[in-house]
């Protein structure tokens, strides 16, 4: 490849900026000219394509969000437009792209690579819910600023000795909702992987837990399973005690990414940039039994993975003894 491009598709997630800073840092190192898509697939389609050189990602490792912006674009899925996208890539030079985004944005890369253009994803979404890797850019972060704002809700929970349901984001997927479970020492947790959850059972936890004397009772709710408000309404009902919901949203997608979030998304990045050099295309680069690996899109894509179950079984263990 001459010049490669990056774009970022999808939810942002913090660490993307390390991510964009390290494809431009290591293709200049390796001879290459970079140029960025603004705006991901819906920006490349607009002919939005930026040249890059090693000043343009200065400042940018402590920032989160990602300095191309990002788009979802639903129109991606079609034969004609994809066609377009890479004759756009074409016309720019672009014969090598590094994609930073979710499974969507990895269905998009394989497209533009039997089109012709050689791609490599990388993982950037905050929900760790990408079957091929244990490590996600943006989820490190995410989980670490929402098991903080939880702690601080735990904290007027306390006080009031109220009932708390957190909702946390993470789509489809519980890992965010898991780890905080663990971490915030939760006294439940409910996941999208086990909507079997049991309200009545729930009630009587809340009801024992107050007997026991406890102050509190975290309840961390899973986006993928939500309704938060009605449920809090339904539990205060049912345990005569005060109930309160709180939505974290999109504070977690923001704010400066954590010292792994930098250095595994900067080893993402340059790694990109090396299978590219190497002739490699239709890649997605993945985090594996203490490894950096890549993966063909294709293979990855029909990967599934769940959640860990000693993870959940542990959670439930130490929170509830
Ligand atoms: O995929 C990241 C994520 O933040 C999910 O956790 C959430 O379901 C979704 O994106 C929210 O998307 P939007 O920002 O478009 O509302």
């Amino acid at each position: 490849v001459q010049t490669i491009g990056v774009l970022t598709s999808g939810g942002d997630a913090p660490g993307m900026n390390a991510a964009i800073r390290a494809v431009v840092r290591q293709a200049i190192a390796r001879g290459k000219k970079v140029k960025g898509i603004k705006r991901g697939y819906a920006g490349l389609l607009q002919e939005e394509i930026i040249d890059m050189d090693a000043h343009s990602v200065s400042e940018i490792i402590q920032r989160g969000g990602t300095i191309l912006q990002t788009a979802r674009c639903l129109e991606f899925i079609e034969p004609e437009v994809q066609k377009k996208a890479a004759d756009i890539c074409k016309k720019h030079g672009i014969d090598g792209l590094v994609v930073i985004g979710g499974d969507g944005s990895f269905k998009g890369a394989q497209k533009l690579a039997a089109l012709g253009i050689n791609t490599i994803g990388l993982p950037g979404t905050i929900d760790l819910d990408i079957a091929c890797t244990e490590y996600t850019i943006g989820f490190d972060t995410a989980v670490n600023t929402a098991m903080e704002a939880i702690d601080k809700v735990r904290d007027t929970s306390t006080s009031h000795e109220r009932c708390s349901i957190i909702e946390v984001m993470g789509r489809g997927a519980g890992y965010i909702a898991l780890w905080c479970g663990i971490a915030n020492g939760a006294e439940d947790v409910l996941l999208p992987e086990r909507y079997d959850y049991d309200e009545q059972a729930l009630v009587n936890h809340i009801i024992e837990g107050k007997k026991k004397g406890k102050q509190h009772h975290i309840i961390i709710n899973a986006e993928g399973i939500g309704h938060s408000a009605s449920m809090a309404k339904r539990i205060e009902a049912a345990t005569g005690i005060e109930t309160r919901a709180t939505i974290l949203g999109h504070m977690q997608r923001g704010g400066s990414p954590t010292c792994k979030d930098r250095v595994y998304a900067s080893t993402m990045g340059a790694l990109a940039v090396d299978l590219l050099c190497k002739g490699a295309s239709n890649r997605v680069v993945g985090y594996r039994h203490g490894e950096f690996v890549d993966f063909d899109i294709d293979e990855a894509l029909a990967m599934t993975k769940g959640i860990d179950e000693y993870q959940f079984e542990i959670c439930n263990t130490l929170c509830n003894s």
